[in-house]
């Protein structure tokens, strides 16, 4: 458990307080981890919901989509970001093809995450399609955020990464996707690359928080990727923000520490130990050395 600003114990948040947070309109902030110090870090930094997204396919592991991830490195990445966050919910996503062949075969993977992984909830991708498998999973015992509008995990069906509900059609089949959500348990929903009015209008139509990324200010709360936050993947999306510039941060302190070492700057003597004088008398009786290079 971490301490407050004044000392005391900072409560784990839960999916209940999330639905507090919309009731009295404090935006809800999600972040995502893929390994300890990254969740250590988002956690000291009071983030309420940290994901740990398959986007790890494409900022840690070096895939072009979420597709290649699998239920393994969810779980290992899952209980590193676990052992890093004494406060925020954890929320787990469900890989490709971990939940698409059958609700016994979602379910076993979903316990995996949470028992293996330490996960406090999962998410899963889909719309009215998946209602009945988050029903399924509520009743497990397995809490379940939503994800609909873009999914990545669909993006071959979708033709690319685009914006979702423009049309009046596609905006009400949103409409109703949420509705089927929520009535099914779901305890949140992200809304990513939504027109801001749609998810506005969806944020009110719900009584479980929206999530939204690229979906505008009017969702309950924001997700962001870690990465791009922080300036250290190879783009920025245009839902995103850089917050900081960490990427050039970290190749300028790499760059630093290369050319120490070339210049035989480091390590120093701060860096060093030493043996005894003793035994380092003893040990050049005991080996030929020639202290002449030879
Ligand atoms: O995998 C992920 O990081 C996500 C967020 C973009 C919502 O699903």
């Amino acid at each position: 458990m971490s301490a407050t600003p004044s000392g005391g114990p900072r409560a784990r948040v839960t999916t209940t307080d999330l639905l507090t947070m919309k009731a009295e309109g404090a935006p809800i902030v999600a972040l995502t981890a893929y390994d300890t110090p990254g969740a250590r870090l988002a956690d000291a930094a009071g983030v309420d919901v940290i994901l740990v997204g398959d986007s790890l396919g494409m900022t840690v592991l070096g895939y072009e989509s979420t597709l290649p991830v699998t239920m393994d490195d969810m779980v290992r990445a899952t209980a590193a970001v676990s052992r890093g966050v004494s406060r925020a919910l954890v929320v787990a996503d469900m890989p490709f093809g971990s939940y698409q062949a059958g609700e016994d075969e979602a379910v076993r993977n979903a316990v995996r995450l949470l028992a293996e992984g330490g996960a406090h909830a999962v998410k899963l991708e889909g719309g009215e399609a998946v209602a009945g498998l988050v029903a399924r999973l509520v009743t497990a015992g397995i809490p379940v955020m939503a994800h609909t509008g873009l999914t990545p995990q669909s993006v071959n069906v979708f033709g690319g990464y685009r914006v979702q509900g423009r049309d009046t059609a596609g905006a009400l089949a949103l409409v109703r996707d949420c509705r089927a959500l929520e009535a099914a348990g779901a305890f949140s929903v992200v809304l990513e690359l939504v027109p801001a009015e749609l998810a506005e209008l969806v944020s009110e139509e719900l009584d479980i928080p929206t999530i939204g990324i690229g979906a505008g200010a009017g969702c309950d709360g924001q997700v962001q990727v870690f990465h791009d936050i922080l300036g250290i993947g190879s783009f920025v999306p245009r839902h995103a923000k850089r917050f900081a510039d960490m990427g050039s941060a970290i190749t300028a302190a790499i760059s630093a520490y290369a050319e120490e070492v070339r210049a035989g700057g480091f390590p120093g003597e701060e860096q060093s130990s030493h043996l005894d004088e003793d035994v380092l008398a003893e040990l050049e009786q005991a080996l030929p050395f020639t202290g002449d290079g030879e």
